[in-house]
C-alpha cells in the first residue's frame, strides 16, 4: 500500500491512474477504523477500481477544541487494517497542505444549519463541506463511500455532488447501511470513549427508543445520559429541506427517526427507518 501525505503527490498519482483508464474509489475517514469503515471498503469491492482511503481528522468540523483533542487516534493500527483489506493507497495529508488558506463564503441550504445535528453543531457541516471538496478536487474519484449513520452528512455529500460535480465528472456517491454491534449500538469511533457500563446503558436506551416510539416525547435525561434531539422525518421532506432537487422516488413515504444523545461528555448519533 502506498502512503501519500502531500496533496500535490496524490493529484499526480490519481492523474496517472486516470491516464491509464483506471477508476478510483475513495473512502474518506478520520481514522480509528472499525467494522463500519470496513463495510465501506467492502462495498468498494463491487466497483472495479483502485482503492484510496483518506485519513484526516478535520479540525474544522469539531465544535469544541476538547472534542477534537479527544478524538481517538490509532494510526499504526489503521495502517495495518487498510493493508489487510487491500487498500491500494492511503492519503494522509497535513492540515496546512489540505485545508485552504482562505475559506470561501459557504452558504448551505437551510436544513444544514437549522435541523438535526446542523442545529446543534454550528459550523460543523461547513467544515465537512470544505474537506470533502478538497478531497474530491485533489483525487478526482469515480466512486465515494459514506455511511448512513451520518445521514445528514450523506445529504451534504449529495448536495455537494449536485452543486459541483454532477455534470462535470461521473462521480457516484454510494451510501452504505449502518453497522451495529451485537447489542444494536451503531459503530462509531466515539464508542471507544465509553466504558463498558456506559456502552450497555446507551445501547439499552437506544433499543428502548427503537421499540417504544412513544418515548419520543418523554424526557429520558438523567445524570449520565441526556438527549439532544429525537425527531421523526419523512425522507423526501428532509431531503428537500437540504436543497436536494432530485428527490429519489424510492424515498416517498419513507420515514426515519434521528437522534443525538450524550453519554457523559460523549455525543453519539443514530438513525433508523420506521414503518
Ligand atoms: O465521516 C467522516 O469520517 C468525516 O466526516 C469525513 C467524511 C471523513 C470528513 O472529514
Amino acid at each position: 500500500m502506498e502512503i501519500i501525505t502531500s496533496k500535490k503527490e496524490i493529484t499526480h498519482y490519481t492523474k496517472f491512474l486516470k491516464s491509464s483508464n483506471k477508476k478510483i474509489s475513495l473512502i474518506p475517514t478520520m481514522g480509528n477504523l472499525h467494522d463500519g469503515h470496513l463495510s465501506l471498503i467492502k462495498s468498494s469491492e463491487d466497483y472495479e477500481s483502485i482503492k484510496i482511503a483518506s485519513l484526516f481528522v478535520n479540525p474544522l468540523q469539531f465544535n469544541s477544541k476538547e472534542d477534537f483533542k479527544n478524538y481517538p487516534s490509532t494510526i499504526d493500527k489503521d495502517i495495518k487494517i487498510l493493508q489487510k483489506n487491500n487498500i491500494d493507497c492511503l492519503f494522509m495529508p497535513d492540515k496546512n497542505d489540505i485545508l485552504p488558506k482562505d475559506f470561501e463564503n459557504i452558504k448551505l441550504p437551510w436544513g444544514f444549519n437549522n435541523l438535526l445535528c446542523g442545529k446543534y453543531r454550528p459550523g460543523h457541516f461547513e467544515g465537512v463541506y470544505i474537506i470533502v471538496k478538497q478531497l474530491i478536487d485533489a483525487i478526482n474519484p469515480d466512486y465515494m463511500f459514506f455511511g448512513e449513520k451520518d445521514y445528514q452528512q450523506l445529504l451534504l455529500i449529495k448536495y455537494i455532488h449536485q452543486e459541483f460535480y454532477k455534470n462535470i465528472n461521473k462521480l457516484l456517491i454510494i451510501s452504505c447501511p449502518t453497522i451495529r454491534d451485537a447489542s444494536g449500538l451503531a459503530l462509531s469511533s466515539r464508542n471507544n470513549l465509553l466504558n463498558d457500563k456506559q456502552k450497555t446503558l446507551v445501547s439499552k436506551k437506544i433499543l428502548d427508543i427503537r421499540e417504544n416510539l412513544m418515548d419520543l416525547k418523554t424526557p429520558l435525561n438523567n445524570d449520565d445520559f441526556s438527549i439532544e434531539y429525537i425527531e421523526e422525518w419523512n425522507l423526501s421532506n428532509l431531503h428537500s429541506q437540504h436543497g436536494l432537487l432530485d428527490i429519489e422516488k424510492k424515498l416517498n413515504n419513507k420515514k426515519r427517526i434521528f437522534l443525538a444523545i450524550y453519554v457523559g461528555k460523549v455525543r453519539l448519533i443514530d438513525n433508523f427507518e420506521i414503518q
